[in-house]
């Protein structure tokens, strides 16, 4: 599996990626209004736009695009993982990548907004609880995880 920087192309099978995410997995843990509001937010172009805001990455097998996660320096965005392909490892190597890169440049922790789906994997990879928030897309946490400047 190769980890790369989005490119203007993956747009489509990012969307495609998190509006599966959304309505196949997390959509057990939150109300079906609140999915609706994200897959409606998540369109190709608003991806496209994202990834000119912040530091966009796919992991793709065999040219397909099996996950994605972005970051804005010490911070993680848009952590989804194709659902047929949850619990083989893209997610943390997704994870490892961004921490990998933000220690790099300095930062001691990084830091990431969780959905109540996502919360044991972020614990599960040594990511504390800071608090807690209510956003427009629902119940979120907040979490921290220390950064050393060696990778691991
Ligand atoms: C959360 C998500 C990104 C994790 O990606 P993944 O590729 O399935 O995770 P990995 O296979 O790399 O798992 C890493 C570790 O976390 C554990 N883990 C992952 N999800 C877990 C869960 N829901 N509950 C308990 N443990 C979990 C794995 O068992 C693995 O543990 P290990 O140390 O024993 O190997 C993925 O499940 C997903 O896309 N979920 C839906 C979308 C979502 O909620 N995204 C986050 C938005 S904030």
């Amino acid at each position: 599996m190769e980890i790369r920087t989005f490119q203007p192309r993956d747009g489509p099978a990012v969307s495609g990626i998190i509006v599966r995410c959304l309505r196949e997995v997390n959509s057990r843990d939150y109300p079906a209004e609140i999915i609706a509001r994200m897959c409606a937010h998540f369109s190709d172009r608003r991806i496209e736009q994202l990834a000119r805001e912040r530091q966009m990455f796919v992991a793709a097998e065999e040219q397909a695009v099996v996950g994605t996660v972005s970051r804005d320096g010490n911070k993680v965005f848009t952590m989804f993982v194709e659902p047929t392909m949850i619990g083989r490892g893209v997610g943390r190597q997704l994870m490892h990548h961004i921490e990998g890169l933000a220690a790099d440049e300095g930062y001691d922790h990084m830091e990431t907004g969780a959905s109540i789906t996502a919360h044991e994997f972020y614990l599960r990879l040594g990511y504390a609880d800071v608090r807690t928030s209510e956003t427009e897309f629902g119940f979120n946490y907040i979490l921290r995880k220390p950064l050393s400047r060696q990778r691991q």
